[in-house]
This record gives structure tokens, C-alpha cells and sequence, in this order.
């Protein structure tokens, strides 16, 4: 802790390693620019109010504008000495207006500075976020249009279940995208509240005007309940939740993304730009990218659950506890700000082979339930006709046939009596798809009509 926080209530300076155990600077640097903002609006407020005489706000104002100059050029140096970056603008100020600095923090904590500093960081930072993933929609869009004739097997469990347009498997990962977006913005209407004037928890007792001081910031509400506004970190809490629901989605695409690039599965090609060698292995290309975007939905999950627990047990209002925010949704911030300056490249950066989806989806008896529905279609009940089509599968797969289109016409007479084999020719992969026409159903009039309800959504969201 440092002298000005320390006020002579205290007998000796605080022990050096304590000192160091509670400094946040080490971390909340990044807030400089933010705590500069909130802080000239407090003191236009104070000035305006008449708390402090006009050449002494504009002195400040002066100052802490050269302050942030500073910062953002890079020449500032944060100073151990003070524990924090509030501390750390408030000792600069002072060396360079002297004593009239300590006017500043007038009708003011640290308490209600730290939120609105946090409030401030994450009302920009969401914005650049949605922006990123609208770009990552983009891309997805792109994708799912040069795939909406490539035909390849749907699966359930992994196991190949019925044959699909690989455009509507692409846009249902834009459907999820969508929807985080969407919530992205829902949050940000609750991101956008002051809690500056709050004081430590209880108010203060100088004539202020926190009305005026949220305008000047942009802010739509002021927070109703100055306890509240010092001590509830919800706004990060959802945050963090947010990313990793986001994460759960890029996660899940990631995983795809490394087995259908396997050898094994051979659906499609990860770009070189977007993959590595093994420093052994001469002849592997591995999916690095997917693999780190997988492994770093970790860490999210991690943030979410810390802060959490962090929240859990405090009483009312601030405890030190909850400068552990920082480091979290900081380190979440950059996390999804490096997927998604990575995804977008890597999903244009991708390959399809067709013939090897196509034949997947030809394997594997996909059409068996269209099959089933056919029989089920002529009269015979559903579940008559999935036992039927069930035991006719295990006979065929114990002749050696891996799909219905193997079968020659001689076998499927001594298989399948019962079963025209003309109705063959509408099992095709292409037929089966073609079928299912619901609006968000997979064949090709219905995937179009969903690419272009995104495409509409994308152009009114820019
Ligand atoms: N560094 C602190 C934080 O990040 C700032 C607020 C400190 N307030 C206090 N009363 N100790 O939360």
C-alpha cells in the first residue's frame, strides 16, 4: 500500500511483501485510459456542482488528459510504489500539479472508480466482440454457400445417421453464433449503467449530480441502489458466462473441424496457413488451431467457475476479494478477441472433398428410416416397419452389403419379397434429402431459404 491510501491512521509503512500481495497493477494497467475517462467526468461534475473551484478542475483535467497521453504512447511507467492503476493516476497527477491532486478524489472511493472503470472496459470491449463474431457470421455464411451441394451423412452418437446438405450442418453452428450475438447485445444493455457517485457503498454527503456524470459517460441508466452499484460484479459474471457458452460452440466446431481433417475421416482440408508439421514427424500436418481453440474453451469455463466462487460468500458491499475479477475477464477478453481473429481465416482456409462425404452418405444404410417410412406409407404401423427394415439391415450387412445400393436386384427378390425393389431408386441420398422440406429441414429449397433469412439478418446487424 502506498501513502495516499494510507492515511496516518497507521503507525509504520506496510511490510514490503504484503505491499507486493495486494498490488493489482501487475494487471489492471489496461484500465488506465478507462479510469481517465470516468475520472474527468467526475471532476466536470465536482466543478460544476460547485465542490471545487474551476481552475483547479481544469488543472486536473489538464493533467490527467497529458496522463493518458502518456499511457497510450507508451512512456508512462507504472510505479510499484502505488498498489493500483487508480493509485498509479493519482501519483502522477500529483507530480505534476502538486497538491491540488488530492482535490480528485473528492466525493469519490475507489470502490465506485473501479466499477465504472470495468463498466467502461467491458461496454467497448462487448462491442468489439460482437463485431468480431458478426465478422465470424460471415464467414460461416460463406461456407455454408459453397457447400449446399455437397452431400454428406448427418450423424447421432457419431454414428451415421441420415444423409445432409453439409450447408445446413454450417448453418446451424451460424445459428448458434447468431444467438450469442444476440445475447452479447442483451447483455450490453445492462453493461451500460454508472455506478460512479456510489462513494465506498453508501453515497456521499457532498451535493453531487450522478445524473450528469453518466451522461458525460455514455451510460443509458444509473444503477438504483449505490450498495449494489460498488459491489455486485454480475456484469462480469455474465460476461464470462456468455464467452463460455460461445466457447462451448467453438469448441464443438473445433472438435469436428480436427476429425473431419483426420485421414480417417477425409471430409475436408485445413488450409496450410492454418496448420502445423510435428518437429519428428516429417509428414504430419496437424490441426493445431482447432486443438488450441478446443483446449482454450478451458480456461473460459475456468474464469467463469473462479469468479463465481470468488462472488459467492462476500457480505455486503466491496472486499478486496473482488479485484480477482480482473485478471479473469481480462483474460477471457483476449481469449475470445484470439479466436476470433483466427476462426473466420481458418473456415475460408478449408477444402471439401465431396466424394468422400457423398460416399459416407451412400454407406451405412442412412436411408434405412426413409425406408421404413415408405412401408409405413403403404399401411403397414411405423414400428412394424422399423423392425421390418431393422432385421433386413442385419441380413444384408451378414451378406456382405454395406449399403442398399449394393444390393443386386436377384438378392433383394430372395431378401426382401415383400419390398418393391424399384422403391431403391428413391433412397438416393439426393432423393432423401430433397424429401424433408420443413423450413428448417435439410433439402435444398429449404437450406436456401435459411441462408438467405441470415444473409438478411447479417445485412441489417453490419
Ligand atoms: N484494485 C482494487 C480492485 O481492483 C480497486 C478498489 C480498491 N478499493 C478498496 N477499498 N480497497 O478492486
Amino acid at each position: 500500500m502506498d501513502e495516499m491510501a494510507r492515511s496516518q491512521r497507521f503507525e509504520t509503512q506496510l511490510d514490503p511483501a504484503v505491499a507486493e500481495f495486494l498490488s493489482s497493477l501487475g494487471f489492471d494497467w489496461r484500465l488506465l485510459g478507462d479510469d481517465v475517462e470516468g475520472s474527468l467526468a467526475h471532476v466536470n461534475m465536482l466543478q460544476q456542482q460547485g465542490i471545487i473551484p474551476a481552475d483547479m478542475a481544469n488543472r486536473i483535467t489538464t493533467a490527467l488528459i497529458a496522463i493518458r497521453r502518456e499511457w497510450s504512447e507508451g512512456t508512462l511507467e507504472p510505479q510499484q510504489a502505488w498498489e493500483d492503476v487508480h493509485m498509479n493516476v493519482e501519483g502522477r497527477l500529483h507530480e505534476k500539479i502538486g497538491a491540488d491532486a488530492g482535490y480528485l478524489h473528492t466525493a469519490r472511493s475507489r470502490n465506485d472508480q473501479v466499477a465504472v472503470d470495468m463498466h467502461l472496459y467491458m461496454r467497448r470491449e462487448g462491442l468489439a466482440i460482437r463485431g468480431e463474431l458478426l465478422t465470424l457470421l460471415h464467414a460461416v455464411v460463406r461456407t455454408a454457400e459453397r457447400t449446399q451441394d455437397i452431400i454428406m451423412p448427418g450423424y447421432t452418437h457419431l454414428q451415421p445417421a441420415q444423409p445432409i446438405l453439409m450447408a445446413h450442418y454450417w448453418l446451424a453452428y451460424a445459428a448458434m453464433f447468431r444467438r450469442d450475438a444476440e445475447r452479447l447485445s442483451d447483455w450490453a444493455r445492462r453493461v451500460n449503467r454508472s455506478p460512479l457517485g456510489a462513494g465506498a457503498l453508501a453515497g456521499t454527503p457532498y451535493p453531487t449530480d450522478p445524473e450528469s456524470v453518466r451522461q458525460a459517460l455514455g451510460f443509458t441508466a444509473l444503477y438504483e441502489n449505490s450498495m449494489d452499484a460498488v459491489s455486485d460484479r454480475d456484469f462480469l459474471l455474465e460476461f464470462l458466462a456468455w464467452a463460455s457458452i460461445f466457447m462451448v460452440h467453438v469448441s464443438r466446431l473445433s472438435e469436428e473441424l480436427i476429425l473431419w481433417s483426420s485421414q480417417e475421416f477425409g471430409y475436408l482440408t485445413i488450409g496450410d496457413r492454418y496448420s502445423t508439421g510435428s518437429s519428428i514427424m516429417p509428414q504430419k500436418k496437424n490441426p493445431d488451431v482447432a486443438e488450441l481453440m478446443r483446449g482454450k474453451s478451458g480456461r473460459v469455463f475456468g474464469h467463469l467457475m473462479g469468479l463465481l466462487t470468488v462472488m459467492k460468500g462476500l457480505p455486503l458491499a466491496y472486499h478486496t476479494d473482488m479485484q480477482e475479477d480482473k485478471e479473469a475477464v481480462f483474460d477471457v477478453v483476449d481469449t475470445v478477441h484470439g479466436v476470433l481473429g483466427v476462426l473466420p481465416g481458418l473456415l475460408d482456409s478449408l477444402t471439401f472433398h465431396p466424394e468422400r462425404t457423398y460416399h459416407n452418405a451412400e454407406q451405412h444404410y442412412t436411408n434405412a428410416t426413409d425406408l421404413a417410412d415408405r412401408l409405413a406409407q403403404s399401411g403397414m404401423p411405423f414400428r412394424q416397419a422399423h423392425h421390418r427394415v431393422g432385421r433386413l439391415v442385419h441380413d444384408l450387412y451378414e451378406q456382405g452389403y454395406q449399403g442398399f445400393h449394393q444390393v443386386p436386384e436377384d438378392v433383394w427378390v430372395r431378401l426382401a419379397p415383400d419390398i418393391p425393389f424399384q422403391w431403391l431408386s428413391d433412397l438416393r441420398p439426393e432423393k432423401v434429402i430433397e424429401a424433408r422440406r420443413q423450413s428448417f429441414a435439410t433439402a435444398p429449397d429449404a437450406v436456401r431459404r435459411q441462408l438467405d433469412a441470415l444473409k438478411d439478418w447479417l445485412s441489417g446487424h453490419a
